[in-house]
């Protein structure tokens, strides 16, 4: 292996609360913004407000009027747009100025202010973090792409540590010994880099036949034990467990916030029909987020106190290094910067 020892040398992305990449960051749960209300978020140090049209779509605009700066939080839905509580003036789901009561005809000048790709799926909504078209979908889990699922939205959490922090403990091997109590060396993930956003982590380690555990997990698999990885831009992660005869499927979504983690857990499983098949999945999700739930709070004493550096890493933490190496090729956007020039150009 090449030299790892000065990995975090390079390092911009990774574990910095000062730069965000270009993906889909989860906002809050979809039906915590009803039809017609307004809602004020401060994400990632940016405030943004998120309300829903009478058509149900969603607008998500920069927090503060580009008249003079009002909080739009104060102002009203009309139809599909918003207007502000200070001058009136209107602004449709896309930043569009498109009414300003106090002229009989609006200015030649086409006046916005900044709007955000904003989306709804697995019952939370979701922002793009780019400036421009989003670039690729919402991540799912790759075991059940191109397939129908049901879901089952897990409580909000928090840590006291960067959500990159949060994500390698899931990929760092030598911890599931010492915290987890899992027996024997039956992890060693593979990295598989999909893309620039996305990268797999396949576990190759087998059942170890000198451990009475490992006598008995070789009894649930075939091949290596299932426990695979897959991470898009350092903020979402999900993993895929259990026995060849019953797998599970999870996802956490995580974002930056004051120096802590935001995340949420979203138990998968492929849809079955039938109402056996819906007790079945919901004794299945259930499940699957006790699961999520054992492994979570095994670290949380971690969390809760860790300052992150990686100043000695060594070869088992294989994994974790080629995770860091991979966040780093993300795109990144300037997202504590005013998004707002402000131009002193008005029509007389
Ligand atoms: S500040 Fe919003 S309309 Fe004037
Ligand atoms: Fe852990």
């Amino acid at each position: 292996m090449k030299d790892i020892s000065n990995i975090m040398s390079n390092t911009l992305l990774f574990n910095s609360f000062a730069h965000i990449p270009i993906g889909w960051i989860w906002v809050c749960e979809a039906s915590k913004i009803k039809k017609k209300k307004i809602h004020a978020f401060n994400l990632m140090g940016r405030e943004i407000v998120v309300f829903r049209g009478e058509n149900n779509e969603l607008g998500a605009l920069d927090a503060y009027c580009p008249h003079m700066g009002a909080h739009l939080v104060d102002g009203k839905v009309e139809g599909n747009s918003i207007r502000c509580f200070f001058h009136n003036w209107q602004f449709n789901q896309q930043g569009l100025c498109i009414d300003i009561p106090c002229l009989a005809t609006m200015p030649a000048k086409k006046i916005t202010t900044r709007s955000y790709f904003i989306k709804e799926q697995y019952g939370l909504i979701w922002l793009w973090t780019g400036e421009t078209q989003p670039e690729f979908s919402i991540p799912c889990v790759p075991a059940l792409q191109d397939q129908a699922i049901d879901y089952s939205l897990g409580n909000q959490w928090q840590k006291k540590c960067h959500p990159n922090v949060v994500m390698i403990n899931a990929i760092d091997e030598n911890h599931f010994q010492t915290v987890h109590k899992l027996p024997g060396h039956i992890l060693n993930m593979k990295p598989i880099t999909i893309d620039h956003t996305n990268i797999h982590f396949e576990n190759q380690g087998r059942p170890t036949a000198n451990h009475w555990a490992g006598r008995l997990l070789q009894k649930c698999y075939r091949g290596a034990i299932t426990y695979n990885m897959s991470y898009w831009y350092g903020l979402v992660g999900t993993v895929t467990v259990g026995p060849d005869f019953l797998q599970m499927h999870l996802m956490f979504a995580l974002r930056p916030e004051k120096g802590t983690t935001l995340g949420k857990t979203i138990a998968f499983t492929k849809q079955r029909r039938g109402l056996i098949g819906k007790l079945l999945n919901r004794c299945l999700l259930q499940l699957t987020k006790v699961v999520g739930w054992y492994f979570a709070v095994g670290d949380t004493k971690v969390f809760q106190k860790i300052q992150f550096a990686f100043n000695n890493p060594i070869k088992n933490d294989k994994a974790v290094i080629a995770f860091i190496k991979h966040l780093e090729n993300q795109s990144r956007v300037q997202w504590l910067e005013p998004t707002m020039k402000s131009e002193f150009n008005y029509e007389t």
